[in-house]
């Protein structure tokens, strides 16, 4: 058994982030997201990845992620050269897998369960194919699918208009190398992308063996803001025990868990977990509230923030209103030159520099 992971693409909708880098490379809870579905693999047992990459950000994705070591796994990169869909990423892969089943997993989605059940069930059911489906109260904005009591696919749709069913496909999939065939016989979409939901009709119409399994607990598909916010909501409400590594003077507070970098100096501040700060971060006269991951190399004097994920070497200066639901890309600098709002709510890319006067 291989895996793929996707991590190309554009990302349209996480600019101005993914101008300058790639978002499966945005941190959640201080981690690439990238990272977690790699090791959620390998905590499944493989450990033998392709990951597909773009021209644009693939050497930052392979430069981040390394050749695998880290995670007890191979990791070899592969090229798309243009985001032409999710089956055309399998096309460009079809040296790599060769004639082994394959879980396909899309770099930038997440979810709770461990793959290991699903695994199980694609082996041990000889199947050509296994979805996973999560119920949504939208199911107009995602791939949906009709399927019967046992769980066998009878159809997926597209963004339905009168959906079939509220179960949208998750991001994960599991195929025998029948999936191949599949795609050589398949043509581009309106939207001119190879679709794996029409690869995975074919094998439906042609008699395969297409089972679903509903998955439990969340999952999240980190394609925008809010879904970043969420996942770091969520990955620092599991993550573990408090560590703190860095400094904390003693006009300071920490509360709850908190993890604090090694390097870091927290002067007269109040930090209320669950917050992770990483190394190398300078904050003094701040309040860091619940649900914020702040990465290294970090400025904050005189902030006020929660619910939020601050990247590296950003710098927030003499902002006192309190900062919100924001995203704040690398080396974006905020600082304050007059009164103003009581909060503020941003989506700032990499090298912004945001004055309010
Ligand atoms: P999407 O979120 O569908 O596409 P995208 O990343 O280009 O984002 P947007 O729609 O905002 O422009 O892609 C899901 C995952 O698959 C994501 O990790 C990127 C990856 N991908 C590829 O690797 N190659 C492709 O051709 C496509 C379409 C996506």
């Amino acid at each position: 058994m291989k895996a793929l992971i996707l991590s190309g693409g554009k990302g349209t909708r996480l600019r101005p982030l993914t101008y300058t880098g790639a978002k499966q490379l945005v941190l959640v809870a201080n981690k690439p997201i990238l990272w977690y579905g790699i090791e959620s693999i390998v905590a499944a047992g493989i450990t033998d990845i392709g990951i597909i990459i773009s021209p644009e950000t693939g050497n930052e994705v392979k430069s981040k992620t390394g050749n695998g070591d880290r995670f007890g796994a191979k990791i070899t990169y592969i090229l798309q050269d243009q985001p032409a869909g999710l089956a055309h990423a399998v096309k460009v892969a079809q040296q790599f897998l060769g004639n082994y089943p394959f879980i396909m997993y899309l770099g930038d989605n997440l979810i709770e369960s461990q793959l290991n059940l699903f695994l199980d069930s694609f082996s041990q059911q000889n199947l050509d194919s296994l979805i996973l489906l999560h119920p949504v109260t939208n199911p107009s904005a995602f791939g949906v699918a009709k399927v019967d009591s046992q769980g066998r696919v009878l159809e997926l749709i597209e963004k339905p208009e009168n959906p079939p069913s509220n179960l949208a496909l998750v991001g994960i999939y599991f195929f025998s190398e029948i999936i191949h065939q599949a795609i050589a016989s398949i043509q581009p979409s309106v939207r001119g992308e190879l679709e794996i939901t029409d690869a995975i009709q074919w094998l439906i119409n042609h008699q395969k063996k297409v089972q679903s399994c509903q998955i439990e607990g969340w999952w999240l598909d980190t394609a925008k803001k809010d879904d970043i916010l969420e996942a770091n909501r969520i990955i620092l409400d599991t993550s573990p025990m408090s560590s703190i590594l860095g400094q904390t003077d003693a006009q300071s507070q920490v509360i709850g868990r908190v993890q604090i970098g090694a390097g870091s100096q927290i002067i007269n501040s109040t930090i209320r977990g669950p917050v992770v700060i990483g190394n190398d971060c300078y904050i003094e006269r701040c309040f860091i509230g619940p649900y914020s991951s702040i990465a290294d190399q970090v400025t904050l004097i005189d902030a006020d923030l929660e619910h939020s994920v601050i990247l590296e070497g950003a710098k927030v200066v003499g902002i006192s209103y309190r900062i919100v639901d924001s995203l704040i890309g690398q080396r974006a600098q905020l600082t304050i030159a007059s009164q103003r709002p009581k909060a503020l709510r941003f989506l700032v890319g990499d090298d912004s520099q945001i004055e309010l006067i």
